[in-house]
């Protein structure tokens, strides 16, 4: 199967009721492990690359991998996306790559670290929706900020400096035309979330239901939503890693989001930690090894097992043969004659 609009992924999915996991990948064995998890649950699902693993892998290396990854699963619909574009640059390289799908973050400046005003972000991420929905891509634009920094990525701070305003997101995805809407509701990227199991004081998931409220028909977008499981920090320093003591967002709350218009969910520190913990595993246990297969292949393993289980948790799994890609080019027509519609349904308060 070609890759498909994340746009489409995301429509099936509010037909569903589900939620679609968004993983990050920066290698060949992430990108099998994915695709092993969404073959062995039947699961749609998102593959993405941020700026800092299109550095790292090169861009066009990275871009076959996926090509190579849709041809060799051809009953997974697969929807590849740039995470956290700085940019239109940004953006517009990876369509041109073949992307089918972009994040525009316009909450930071192009610095990636500096909150940017209303203003910047509407005007910055209208380009981008003009530009990607003439050529049939997905726009997912943030509204607030989030916390963290990841690979020099982000405000940094704790995920609650700046929440989603309602109003705003309504202003912005009105404005904006875009497909799918990242909120802050005091997630933030890493292992570093919370220093307690969060409770609803500290997720504002209110926030959450009253922005699906006024934009029940939009596509939400939670980031920072790696659970962070105690178990995989445990192997980790089980085997010499020095993890310090954090807690994650836990599944329920993504669970309870999915039950309130959040349909993508952003997953990467959570295999990020598979994958040390089982290559420390290895290398602690048998340190004679050095045939870096010895150590990739569990660490690919632990990967998919983390990624499968996101996959039933978020309700995916099944839903692969749920419906035929529709191509690209017919998307954009769709933009174009207004039956892929770009202006949000908005309820009163
Ligand atoms: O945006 C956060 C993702 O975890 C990607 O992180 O920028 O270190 O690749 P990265
Ligand atoms: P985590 O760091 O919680 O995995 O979040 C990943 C993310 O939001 C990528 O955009
Ligand atoms: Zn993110």
């Amino acid at each position: 199967m070609p890759l498909v609009s994340m746009r489409q992924l995301l429509d099936e999915a509010a037909k569903g009721g589900y939620g679609v996991g968004a993983f990050n990948v920066n290698d060949m064995e992430q990108i099998q492990a994915i695709m092993m998890a969404a073959k062995e649950t039947k699961s749609p699902v998102i593959v993405q690359a941020s700026r800092g693993a299109r550095q790292f892998a090169e861009d066009l290396y990275l871009f076959k991998l996926i090509q190579a990854a849709a041809e060799l699963n051809p009953e997974i619909p697969i929807a590849m996306h740039q995470d956290h574009g700085n940019s239109f640059e940004t953006c517009k390289s990876a369509i041109e790559l073949g992307y089918t799908s972009v994040m525009m973050d316009g909450s930071l400046k192009s610095d990636g670290k500096t909150p940017s005003t209303f203003e910047e972000n509407v005007e910055v991420t209208r380009k981008v929706v003009d530009f990607a929905h003439e050529r049939g891509v997905t726009v997912e634009g943030e509204i607030g900020v989030l916390g963290g920094v990841e690979d020099g990525h982000g405000a940094g701070g704790s995920g609650l400096d700046h929440i989603t305003d309602p109003d705003q997101a309504v202003e912005f995805a009105e404005r904006t035309g875009v497909d799918a809407l990242a909120i802050a509701i005091g997630t933030s990227h890493g292992a570093y979330k919370f220093t307690k199991k969060p409770d609803g004081s500290v997720l504002k998931m209110d926030v959450l239901i009253a922005i699906h409220k006024r934009l029940p028909k939009t596509h939400l977008v939670m980031h920072g939503s790696s659970s962070v499981p105690k178990d995989l920090q445990d192997v980790v320093n089980q085997y010499g890693g020095k993890l310090k003591e954090t807690w994650g967002v836990p599944v329920e709350e993504i669970q309870l989001g999915i039950r309130n218009g959040v349909r993508k969910i952003n997953v990467d520190t959570d295999n990020r930690l598979a994958i040390t913990g089982a290559i420390r595993k290895v290398l602690w246990e048998t340190p004679e090894k050095f045939d870096p297969r010895d150590y990739l292949k569990p660490a690919r393993e632990a990967m998919k097992k983390v990624v499968a289980a996101r996959m039933v948790e978020f309700g995916q799994a099944g839903h692969a043969g749920d419906y035929a890609p529709i191509s690209i080019e017919q998307i954009a027509k769709g933009y174009k004659d207004g039956s892929l519609s770009t202006r949000p349904l908005v309820a009163s308060k």
